[in-house]
């Protein structure tokens, strides 16, 4: 399988920002380890990340048409609770994606709890941290 694993807004600060929600390892960290457990697998697994709305929306397009992958793990962060773009690019790929978050968006403000995009994702997982990124790779295997 090849996976391409995209990360929105603000996730580049990951490692670097609120500690003791998002933990303390860096984005780059994250990937690597992505990368080595799609590795061990037998998968392949390509990196994205912007802050950018539509150069996420863009990318989807850009999977979508080109054929580049046959999933995608996405942690839109908070572009998830208010992007109907985003929502609408899902909907519009033919490609499973999953919505992941590090933090468990549920124990936390009121605003987190609600997603525009789960509805048009196969799953969600969160609070996990790097877990949650490893839980939507293996359940897009069956997807
Ligand atoms: C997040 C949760 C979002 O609510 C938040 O806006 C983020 C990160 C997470 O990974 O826990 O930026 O998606």
């Amino acid at each position: 399988m090849k996976y391409l694993i995209i990360n929105g807004v603000n996730l580049n600060l990951t490692g670097k920002r609120e500690k003791s929600v998002y933990g303390t390892e860096t984005l780059d960290d994250l990937n690597a380890k992505l990368a080595a457990y799609c590795k061990a697998n037998g998968d392949e697994a390509a990196f994205y990340q912007s802050n950018i709305e539509g150069e996420l929306v863009n990318k989807l397009h850009e999977a979508f048409l080109g054929k580049t992958c046959d999933a995608i793990v996405l942690n839109a962060g908070a572009f998830t609770h208010y992007s109907y773009a985003l929502r609408d690019a899902i909907a519009a790929i033919d490609i499973p994606v999953a919505e992941v978050h590090i933090s468990n968006v549920h124990a936390r403000e009121e605003f987190r709890k609600h997603s525009v995009l789960s509805e048009v994702c196969k799953g969600v997982v969160c609070g996990f941290g790097v877990g949650s990124y490893i839980a939507a790779i293996e359940g897009l295997k069956n997807c």
